[in-house]
């Protein structure tokens, strides 16, 4: 089998972050999401890997590299706009020929990897398997209706009136068929080439689509909101380790990961938390579920249930930090210049909190 993962796409919904970047390398407990995608592949013994890549291409390319880190080959395929996610398989008909392949979002996060799911379809004579899942708002995916055998009557994206609590999670099974589903169908209102719509097409010419459902979590990382929900479930999961350096003063609960070169000085860190390569927490409260990524400095501070991404900078502040997501290079501090005032440097889109 083959693997191919979608990582075209513009991520407009997690601007500013990624006006520069690619949404699939924001990091979850401090790895990029894509770099999971990879592995959870990789770990299922498939080692031949399509990247579909659209703007970001030079970004992704320079993260990933040719797969060797992982024991993987890659191979870049160029989108030259987000056409549909259906429009992405067609054109990776040359990579993928008449092998079977699992599709992965780079996006996703799912709980428990894919090795049980790629067992199960590689020894099957099913024609696609799909993963469902039950979400609270099912509005906002592809959903899925199934009748009393739980056999597959019809799939929608995003309806506004869902027939169902089942939502299609990012991660596709197919074998060849799928070519002429995906040369049959036509895009969608909203002017995409669906795979849900090339799915339901292979449900009615008759092909075998088996609908597993999964039952732990899963997270599709779109939204802030979905990014912060995935990095606490990640960090509940991890194995902590004490790579860096804490001094005596501090205190360092079990539930914490502290990477090589970070330093931890006169500070609290309650788990599950994790800090980056070279980062310095000093006189700071570190609260669960925080992520800081490299090369920051947190100084005289808190913060709790936060993602930081690498080379940031926070000081002196004088209230918590919670529940956020700060990019790349960002400086807080408290101004030491009268009048006392907010002074902002924000980038377009921003969204900020104040007291
Ligand atoms: O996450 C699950 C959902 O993913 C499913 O429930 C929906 O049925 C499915 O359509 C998809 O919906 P989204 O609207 O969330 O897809 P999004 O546009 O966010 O794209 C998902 C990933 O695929 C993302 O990493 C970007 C990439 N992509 C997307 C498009 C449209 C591409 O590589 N090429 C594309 O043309």
């Amino acid at each position: 089998m083959k693997g191919l993962i979608l990582s075209g796409g513009k991520g407009t919904r997690l601007y500013p972050l990624t006006f520069t970047s690619a949404k699939q390398l924001i990091p979850v407990a401090n790895k990029p999401v894509l770099f999971r995608v990879i592995e959870s592949i990789h770990d299922a013994g498939i080692d031949e890997i399509g990247i579909v890549v659209g703007d970001t291409a030079p970004e992704i390319k320079q993260a990933v590299g040719n797969g060797s880190r992982w024991g993987v080959k890659i191979t870049y395929i160029h989108q030259e706009a987000p056409l549909g996610l259906a429009h992405a398989v067609k054109i990776s008909r040359d990579f993928l020929g008449d092998d079977r392949f699992v599709m992965f979002l780079g996006d996703n996060v799912i709980q428990g990897g894919i090795s049980r799911l790629i067992e199960q379809f590689a020894d099957s004579s099913w024609n696609s398997q799909i993963v469902l899942t039950e979400v609270a708002h099912p509005e906002q995916y592809g959903v899925a209706e199934l009748d009393e055998e739980g056999r597959i009557v019809r799939l929608v994206e995003k309806p506004k009136v869902p027939p169902s609590n089942l939502a299609l999670v990012g991660i596709y099974m197919f074998d060849h068929h799928i070519f002429e589903a995906v040369n049959a169908i036509t895009p969608s209102w909203r002017g995409e080439l669906e795979i849900t719509d090339a799915i339901q097409w292979l449900v009615e010419q008759g092909y075998d689509v088996y609908p597993y459902i999964h039952r732990g979590w899963w997270i599709d990382t779109g939204r802030p909101g979905d990014m912060l929900e995935a990095n606490s479930l990640v960090l509940e999961e991890l194995q902590p380790h004490i790579d860096g350096y804490v001094d005596r003063e501090s205190v360092v609960d079990s539930r914490v990961t502290v990477e090589q070169g970070a330093e931890v000085i006169n500070s609290v860190i309650r788990g599950p938390a994790i800090i980056g390569r070279n980062t310095r927490i000093v006189n700071a409260y570190v609260g669960p579920f925080t992520s800081i990524y490299h090369d920051c400095l947190i100084r005289d501070s808190e913060i709790e249930r936060s993602i930081v991404l690498e080379h940031s900078r926070i000081e002196a502040l004088p209230a918590r930090i919670q529940d956020s997501l700060i990019g790349r290079h960002v400086v807080i501090t408290q101004s030491p210049v009268r009048p006392k005032a907010i002074r902002l440097t924000l980038g377009d889109y921003s969204n900020l909190g104040l007291l």
